[in-house]
């Protein structure tokens, strides 16, 4: 009914404009008056996390995508190795697990047979378990050693909004306790990213309150056949995240690539006009990363691209080369995708209403895949 969507036309938009909110309670209660992650809810041993030698993170769909970028920042953080895996290929190659494994099985619903198939096989290799979980006493949670409940409330809309935001949240968490637990050289950094993400909820709300010309511009690629997304770093999972909803919301053919791949082949797609998203690193932090994603977007433009680009504000290197430039609040560079995600969401929700497509409810799609 219209007042459980609160007001709003569809779930998907009600569910993205919560998102500060989802974040912030994420957050509550999980960092202590002396600004140090306390995760006692976490019930595996301090003793046994110090003991992980590998991280394998396994999840399907968008949860694999907050499980990529997940990659990124335990490996930041703690340099214990990482891994992500969709969970629907990881039993099946038979992969290296004992008691030093520390699984990270990430799900919205605790019910995604894939996931908990994967997280089962971890369990009887001697691995130990933990779940990132939307989803009070799921079946996923129940089955793992541990569990780190997010807390973006009910997700309705199949398409994954405040869940994913949610699920970066989780994960960041988990590799700045894992730092902080085993003691690295990163310790004034683990404090000052824990500031950074307690400010994190005002900076999405800030992005929120600035979408309209993403939607304008999703209105104007109504009839477009497809759509490109380019990322580097933790863009690159942005960029998949973005192609994604757009497949799943406006039936588009779309496609995330690594933009240091182009050149291996996916260049020969870019033709005139073809809307290519551009997920762009802050300058500050890794600015060889920067500098390489601006040459990107100027190959690409000058074989005929429309170029749409998300950017730290104030980045003026990327003005010349951007059709449309969608502006983002600066942040650590690892904790980018809890900003740029968001403009992605709003534009394949819109372009999917654009089109005359069923928002909430896209065709072919269930909210949690229960079969494998
Ligand atoms: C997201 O928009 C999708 N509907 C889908 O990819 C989803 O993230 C995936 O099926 C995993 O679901 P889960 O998080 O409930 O395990």
């Amino acid at each position: 009914s219209a007042a459980e969507k609160g007001g709003y036309d569809y779930f998907m938009l009600k569910e993205i404009a919560e998102q500060p909110k989802a974040v912030a309670d994420t957050l509550l209660g999980r960092i202590d008056a002396s600004g140090r992650l306390s995760l006692d809810e976490v019930r595996i041993p301090a003793s046994v996390l110090r003991e992980v030698d590998k991280v394998v993170i396994v999840a399907c769909g968008t949860a694999y995508h907050a499980g990529l970028i997940a990659k990124y920042a335990i490996e930041h953080w703690t340099r214990i190795p990482c891994e992500t895996e969709l969970a629907s290929e990881f039993r099946y190659r038979d992969p290296i697990l004992d008691q030093r494994t520390l699984v990270i099985a990430i799900s919205q619903s605790g019910e995604t047979m894939d996931t908990l198939m994967a997280l089962r096989h971890a369990r009887e290799q001697g691995a130990k378990v933990l779940a990132i979980c939307n989803t009070n006493g799921s079946t996923i949670p129940r089955e793992s050693d541990a569990v780190l409940y997010t807390h973006a409330g009910p997700e309705v809309a199949v398409a994954s909004t405040k869940a994913f935001l949610t699920q970066l949240v989780a994960c960041y968490l988990v590799a700045l306790y894992l730092g902080q637990v085993r003691g690295t050289k990163w310790g004034d950094e683990i404090l000052s990213v824990i500031r950074d993400l307690s400010e994190i909820a005002g900076e999405v709300e800030e992005v929120l309150e600035t979408m309209e010309p993403v939607r304008e511009l999703a209105r104007s690629l109504a009839d477009k056949n497809t759509v490109l997304f380019l990322g580097r770093h933790v863009g690159y999972p942005v960029a998949l995240e973005g192609a994604l909803k757009l497949k799943e919301l406006a039936y588009m053919h779309a496609e995330g690539f690594a933009a240091g791949e182009l050149k291996h082949g996916p260049i020969a797609l870019i033709e005139k006009d073809v809307p290519v998203v551009v997920v762009v690193p802050s300058p500050r932090g890794r600015s060889v990363l920067h500098d390489k994603i601006v040459s990107n977007i100027q190959e690409i433009r000058a074989r005929g691209a429309r170029t749409i680009v998300i950017a730290e504000r104030g980045d003026t290197a990327v003005h010349p080369y951007a059709d449309h430039l969608i502006e983002v609040p600066a942040t650590p560079v690892l904790l980018q995708p809890l900003v740029a995600t968001v403009p992605l969401q709003v534009f394949a929700c819109e372009l999917a209403t654009a089109r005359g497509n069923e928002v909430d409810q896209p065709r072919n799609l269930a909210k949690s895949v229960t079969v494998e």
